[in-house]
């Protein structure tokens, strides 16, 4: 049971410093937690990830690969943000092939509802970063949609990012496969000097 009372989190006492904190959501067996943690040691790095199997499955890789910077926890990660997460404190979120029921029967279950891009919007620093990739072109376009109703600024891509970001583990397998796969990132606009937030 979860009260309206209970604290929100603190990243510092979490992570035990100041640096910005990304937040993968879905983690999946963890390829691009541990990648990402790895290549940014001057971020915090958490993954969120709802299966008990695999959130310990990335435990125990992060408690072997010794990555100080990266937590994971296994939680819904629509009721993690809504309740724990504070205003402007994430700087990227990673949201990469979220949702394995694309079906209609499925529409419930899945993660980018209006109340979802709602919260990810508040919880993202003032230029923080959302970044989306899906092997299903018409989610993509609907989760495109739903944040295109927030102040965002919308880049597509064809490719991951002009960055070369790790890849996660079933973005490689769909990448085997020769899917088309799907990718925007957004970005949260900074307010302009006097704009009342
Ligand atoms: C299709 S897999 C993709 C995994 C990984 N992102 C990748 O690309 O390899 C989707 C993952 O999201 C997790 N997931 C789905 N809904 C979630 C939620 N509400 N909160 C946290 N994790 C969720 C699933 O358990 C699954 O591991």
């Amino acid at each position: 049971m979860i009260f309206a009372s209970q604290p929100q989190v603190n990243w510092s006492e979490l992570f035990g410093n100041a640096r910005a904190v990304d937040v993968e959501i879905g983690s999946g067996k963890g390829s691009f937690l541990l990648s990402h943690a790895r290549l940014h040691p001057e971020r915090n790095v958490l993954g969120i990830e709802n299966q008990p199997r695999w959130a310990r499955w990335i435990a125990d890789r992060l408690a072997r690969a010794s990555l100080p910077n990266a937590r994971v926890l296994c939680a819904d990660a629509s009721l993690v943000v809504a309740r724990f997460v504070r205003d402007e404190s994430v700087r990227a979120y990673h949201l990469y092939f979220p949702d394995p029921w694309w079906k209609r029967r499925h529409h419930k279950r899945r993660l980018m509802q209006s109340d979802f891009a709602g919260e990810l919007f508040r919880t993202l620093e003032p230029g923080g970063v959302l970044h989306l990739a899906t092997d299903v072109e018409a989610r993509f376009a609907a989760m495109v949609d739903e944040l295109a109703t927030l102040p965002f600024a919308v880049a597509r891509s064809d490719e991951p990012t002009p960055d070369g970001r790790p890849l996660t583990n079933f973005e490689r397998k769909y990448r085997l496969e020769g899917r088309s796969l799907y990718y925007a990132t957004f970005t949260k606009h900074r307010p302009r000097s006097g704009e009342i937030r």
